[in-house]
């Protein structure tokens, strides 16, 4: 279906200038700096989704009760923008995510944006901002469109007034250390979701929910926090903000299967396809941390990495928490997980062809 709303532009009057805006493409870092201009798409009960617009980047004007600051009834996704060798501009897979947010508009009771609009809004975006697009080796353009409730009410009921947002930030590695192996922490007293919860949804609670032990992960020299099933606690879910991986052997792929507490992941989704695509066994199930502390002492399972949006593919070279270490902290990084890594981003940067017509 083709998209529904018309977009207008009020570009921005004070847009940085190039030698600003090349001094933060040479060192983005990872969310740390925004484009010039941002996408807003209004929505009330009455009207729908109306007003589409790209503007300057600035503050969001919110009334004091605006439900989104009490309720916390959000969502937001994640998706980035590649330069190619030839200067050309290419989405990984938007219509994933447009799919997701609007999975997760229901979880969270607002409204869906249909997945046209949705890529529309974040060609836009990319169109008006393309000077931001960095060209450096694994550096992209990180797309976040989110979703508040914004009505002044405090009744507790889904919101009559919402508004949808795109602002981007251009990227390079998510961790300090680029690809190098990853710690992890393996959180035992807290979940981030249970039976029946938002775990599947992009929400912004879900990582609100992860901030402690994330914490907890970073005082014990961990890059990132483990969360177990929350009803049984004793096979995986994912980390605080990425999926997670195990090699066996070396021709067996498996992660846990999505139960509705964990992200379905546009990356899990792409690295999956990718190893069915070298012949490798891919098995959706569930893992118990039992399976893991005795896959790597037994050297059956002889990789394990993360991956996301952001995270793009990371080694995690050991698990660690209270009582319980798996793996050894100075394990370099996998030859299948670094050549999966380089099969996505091949793709993603245009070195290979789209097979799989994941580009936009
Ligand atoms: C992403 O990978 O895009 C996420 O939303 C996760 C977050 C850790 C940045």
């Amino acid at each position: 279906a083709p998209y529904s709303l018309k977009f207008a532009l009020v570009p921005s009057t004070e847009q940085r200038a190039e030698t600003e805006r090349e001094a933060i493409l040479a060192d983005p870092g990872f969310g740390k700096h925004f484009t010039d201009h941002m996408v807003t798409i209004d929505w009330t009960i009455e009207a729908g989704w109306h007003d589409a617009r790209v503007t300057a980047y600035g503050p969001l004007q919110l009334d004091p009760a605006s439900s989104v600051l009490h309720y916390g009834q959000e969502i937001f996704e994640g998706l980035k923008a590649y330069r190619h060798a030839d200067g050309s501009i290419w989405t990984f897979r938007p219509e994933k995510n447009a799919e997701r947010m609007q999975r997760s508009a229901r979880r969270l009771a607002l409204p869906e944006l249909s997945v046209a609009d949705f890529v529309e809004s974040i060609k836009q975006m990319v169109a008006v901002d393309k000077a931001w697009i960095p060209s450096a080796p694994e550096t992209s353009l990180y797309l976040r469109p989110f979703m508040i409730a914004n009505e002044s009410f405090l009744g507790v009921r889904a919101a009559h007034r919402v508004g949808y947002y795109v602002i981007a930030s251009p990227a390079g590695a998510y961790f300090a250390d680029g690809v190098a192996p990853v710690k992890i922490w393996l959180s035992t007293e807290y979940s981030r979701a249970g039976r029946g919860g938002t775990g599947a949804a992009k929400c912004g609670g879900n990582y609100a929910a992860s901030l402690l032990p994330q914490m907890e992960a970073y005082e014990n020299g961990c890059a990132q926090v483990l969360f177990l099933d929350g009803e049984t606690g004793s096979h995986i879910d994912e980390l605080g903000g990425m999926n997670v991986f195990f090699v066996r052997g070396t021709d067996t792929l498996v992660t846990p299967r999505l139960t509705g507490s964990i992200l379905e992941g546009v990356t899990r989704d792409s690295i999956m396809q990718l190893a069915r695509d070298r012949g490798m066994t891919v098995e959706e199930r569930e893992v118990t941390l039992e399976e893991w502390r005795l896959g790597v002492e037994s050297g059956e399972i002889s990789e394990v990495f993360a991956c996301g949006t952001a995270a793009v593919v990371t080694p995690i070279s050991q698990l660690k928490g209270k009582g319980v270490s798996i793996g050894d902290p100075d394990a370099p990084a996998g030859d299948i997980t670094m050549a999966l890594r380089q099969e996505l981003t091949d793709i993603q940067y245009g070195r290979v062809p789209d097979r799989h017509g994941w580009l936009t």
